[in-house]
């Protein structure tokens, strides 16, 4: 009896310290995302001048972002961040994952040589986040 509550505790730390790998390693994804966002977007408004290279390593930096953010919301992986309707239409937000990853992809495929080709391949990413965020991300600030 003793060791089978023991040998049940050890698993429950194993699965719990699993999932927080999971919400770490899937914010940590996020905030690389950010930094090519605070990266990009200044360009896109015209506040800092395009950048080629600076361009290619923030999208490069988004892409690796999508792939690192990819298979890490497994069921009861909640998070402060994380809206539970995640996991009441998994497909729905798997989809909105691999749009990302998808237009990332086509991102670097295409790294822009002019602030109007980035417009053309970074706004869908932009278009990715709010839709994704507006169903799947709580924010508290
Ligand atoms: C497919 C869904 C999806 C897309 C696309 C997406 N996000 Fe998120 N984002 C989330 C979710 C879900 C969280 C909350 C994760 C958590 O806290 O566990 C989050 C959290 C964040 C955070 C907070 C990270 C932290 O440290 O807690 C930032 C910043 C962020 N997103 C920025 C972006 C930006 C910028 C983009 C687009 C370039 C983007 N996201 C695209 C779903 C998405």
């Amino acid at each position: 009896m003793r060791i089978w509550t023991a040998t049940a505790a050890v698993f429950l730390i194993t699965v719990s310290s699993v999932l927080a790998d999971d919400i770490q390693d899937r914010q940590a994804a996020m905030d690389q995302i950010r930094v090519g966002a605070a990266t990009l977007v200044p360009m896109l408004k015209g506040d800092k001048e395009f950048n080629a290279d600076v361009a290619a390593l923030a999208l490069r930096m988004t892409y690796a972002g999508s792939i690192a953010f990819q298979g890490k919301f497994p069921e009861g992986s909640n998070s402060k961040g994380a809206n539970p309707a995640i996991w009441q239409d998994k497909p729905d937000f798997d989809a909105k994952v691999a749009d990302f990853k998808a237009d990332a992809h086509h991102a670097v495929e295409n790294l822009p040589g002019s602030l109007d080709q980035l417009k053309a391949v970074y706004q869908p990413l932009l278009q990715d986040c709010a839709a994704c965020h507006k169903l799947y991300r709580i924010k508290d600030n």
